[in-house]
């Protein structure tokens, strides 16, 4: 199409110069779940991400070819397809690079993440036994909830495939780090997307855990008080959406936000740029829980490296005591899930 030229053609002088050291620079990403409340901002977002030549959108809802076509009138380079269905979701996941997968259903006011185990488990576990057959290679992003339990499911099915790579699957928790970005730039009176702050362990209340004594530019909180209270709001950032939206889902916007910041830092990395880091719940064995998250290095070929979490301050690593039994929980639940 008119839009793809200028990309094809840099890619050709790049690789006509120096055709070992090319990068690829034209991604095929797939939102599946894209119909949904995170699936239409997040593919607005990725829309105008120059490093996407082909945004796939699958859901099952009947709207999902009109969103495509509704997208492909940007005059951004992605061609735009729309995948309805379980009969279109292998041409849909067929050759991607990243699958992002916020389908599923979300919470109501009183309920955990982990009340949607049943209904969204097995929405993933059959997306990721999809993407094993069409696109082995992907990089599969999920936001799903419960997250901690979701990516031991996807991680057991591509095992079973015999295509497992533990560096191309990957719980989002960009969320919970623009949260408390966000939380710490009004406190601070700074201007929030000069904060950084890893958040680690899992996404889920007391799994999440933001460290606030690492935070850059420091946290203008002395007292221990004021910090058990930014801590637990961050925590319980989404159920605040939840209350707030009051019956009309959990976070979306921000959640498309967050998912597009993590799909670019995951096609950056693909594509060859180098100290691109984010917070991802992956394959760990930095603690006794299976998967954990914390900040990662994103390479050619997914996380390139664990960069670990640094010294904890004494709260700190009470909050990490608290944080392991939960996610063994939940990853147990997803691997039984699997294996039953
Ligand atoms: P939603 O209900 O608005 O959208 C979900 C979409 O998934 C719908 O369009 C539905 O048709 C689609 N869907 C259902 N089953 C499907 C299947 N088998 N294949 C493809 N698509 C399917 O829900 P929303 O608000 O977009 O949330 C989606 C998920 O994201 C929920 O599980 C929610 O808990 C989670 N979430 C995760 C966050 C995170 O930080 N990781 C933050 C906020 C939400």
């Amino acid at each position: 199409s008119r839009a793809l030229k200028p990309i094809a053609a840099v890619a050709v002088q790049n690789g006509a110069k120096n055709f070992s050291t090319t990068s690829q620079k034209n991604f095929k990403v797939v939102v599946a779940g894209a119909s949904g409340g995170i699936g239409q901002p997040l593919s607005l977002l990725l829309k105008q991400n120059a490093l996407v030549t082909h945004l796939a959108l699958y859901d099952l809802a009947p709207v999902t070819p009109g969103v495509a076509v509704d997208l492909s009138h940007m005059d951004t380079p992605a061609k735009v397809t729309g995948h309805k269905g379980p009969e279109q979701l292998a041409d849909a996941i067929k050759g991607a690079d990243l699958v992002v997968i916020p389908a599923g259903v979300p919470r109501k006011p009183g309920m955990t993440r982990d009340d949607l185990f049943n209904t969204n488990a097995s929405i993933v576990r059959d997306l990721a036994s999809v993407v094993a057959k069409e696109a082995p290679k992907a990089i599969m992003a999920i936001i799903t909830n419960p997250v901690n339990s979701m990516v031991p499911i996807a991680s057991e099915v591509l095992k079973n495939a015999g295509v497992y790579d533990p560096n191309r699957v990957l719980g989002v928790t960009t969320l919970d780090v623009v949260r408390a970005c966000s939380f710490i730039g009004e406190i601070n009176g700074v201007d929030p997307r000069t904060v950084s702050i890893p958040v680690i362990g899992g996404h889920s209340g007391v799994t999440i855990i933001p460290l606030l004594s690492q935070a850059k530019p420091a946290v203008k909180l002395t007292n221990q008080a004021d910090i058990k209270k930014l801590t637990e709001r961050i925590q319980e950032a989404g159920t605040e959406v939840v209350k707030a939206k009051a019956g009309g889902g959990s976070a979306t916007l921000s959640m498309a936000y967050a998912g597009a910041r993590l799909a670019g830092s995951v096609l950056r990395g693909l594509a060859g740029e180098a100290n691109v880091v984010e917070c991802a719940y992956i394959k760990s064995d930095l603690t006794e829980a299976g998967y954990f998250a914390n900040p990662v290095l994103f390479g050619k070929n997914g996380v390139a490296k664990n960069l670990g979490y640094g010294e904890l301050n004494k709260f700190e690593q009470e909050l990490l005591k608290a944080a392991i039994p939960e996610l063994l929980k939940n990853i147990e639940t997803g691997v039984k899930f699997v294996k039953k």
